[in-house]
């Protein structure tokens, strides 16, 4: 069974047969984090949706602790390996088979700068990951307002979609429906809310207004559930 913990924000752990994963590790960055970055001892790749630090978070330590292999697109790619990281280079619409199982690049409507001292360097294109783990189907949205594309993506049967629903720099909780209703995944995690004031919001509320069109888990952060 693949196993998905919440670690807060945009971050979970994906485990499965041949494979220990993050999604977007920002750990010591975030108060509420459930667990910090030397809790990672054995981890063989780090998924990146795009440049912001809330995302990028602790790869740079993880990486380098554990050896994982990071995948994301070119450009954070090219800006990683510069700092000694072994990377997995992809690009939006891209599939590629992994031993574990095959992870497709999905689009997003956001920005994707990197952040060095007082200088923003081109990231290239946010994502969101379609991650297949033990024959079941994952979709982390990555940030993104929502967008048309997620109508494809119904295609793909997800069993598992991560969606943001805090607002302001993402989907708030009305268009994390649409997406829902576009997607049509069997069920949905909320994520990307209450960690910073600007992004509140109710994952009840979210999960009241989905309603019978997908299950919503309401994961507390540091909590697991099994697909
Ligand atoms: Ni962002
Ligand atoms: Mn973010």
């Amino acid at each position: 069974m693949a196993k998905v913990t919440y670690l807060g924000h945009a971050a979970f752990y994906i485990e499965g047969k041949g494979i220990k994963a993050l999604i977007d590790p920002f750990l010591s960055g975030n108060p509420s984090s459930a667990w910090k970055p030397s809790d990672v001892k054995e981890l063989d790749y780090i998924f990146i949706t795009h440049g912001h630090d809330d995302h990028l978070g602790d790869t740079l330590q993880i990486a380098k602790d554990t050896n994982a292999t990071v995948i994301a697109n070119a450009e954070i790619s090219a800006y990683l390996t510069s700092k000694g990281l072994k990377c997995h280079s992809m690009h939006v619409g891209g599939r590629y088979a992994f031993p574990f199982g095959r992870v497709k690049l999905t689009p997003a409507w956001h920005g994707s700068g990197i952040t060095e001292g007082d200088q923003t360097l081109c990231g290239g294109t946010p994502c969101g990951f379609l991650i297949e783990v033990e024959g079941k189907k994952l979709y982390h949205a990555g940030d993104t307002g929502l967008t048309m594309e997620m109508k494809l993506l119904e295609q793909e049967q997800v069993d598992l979609a991560m969606l943001p629903i805090g607002g302001n720099y993402v989907m708030d909780i009305d268009d994390a429906v649409r997406a829902v209703e576009f997607i049509k995944p069997k069920k949905v995690v909320p994520m990307h809310y209450d960690t910073f004031p600007v992004i509140k919001a109710d994952p009840h509320e979210f999960q009241s207004k989905v309603g019978s069109l997908a299950e919503v888990i309401i994961l507390e952060i540091g909590q697991s559930y099994e697909i």
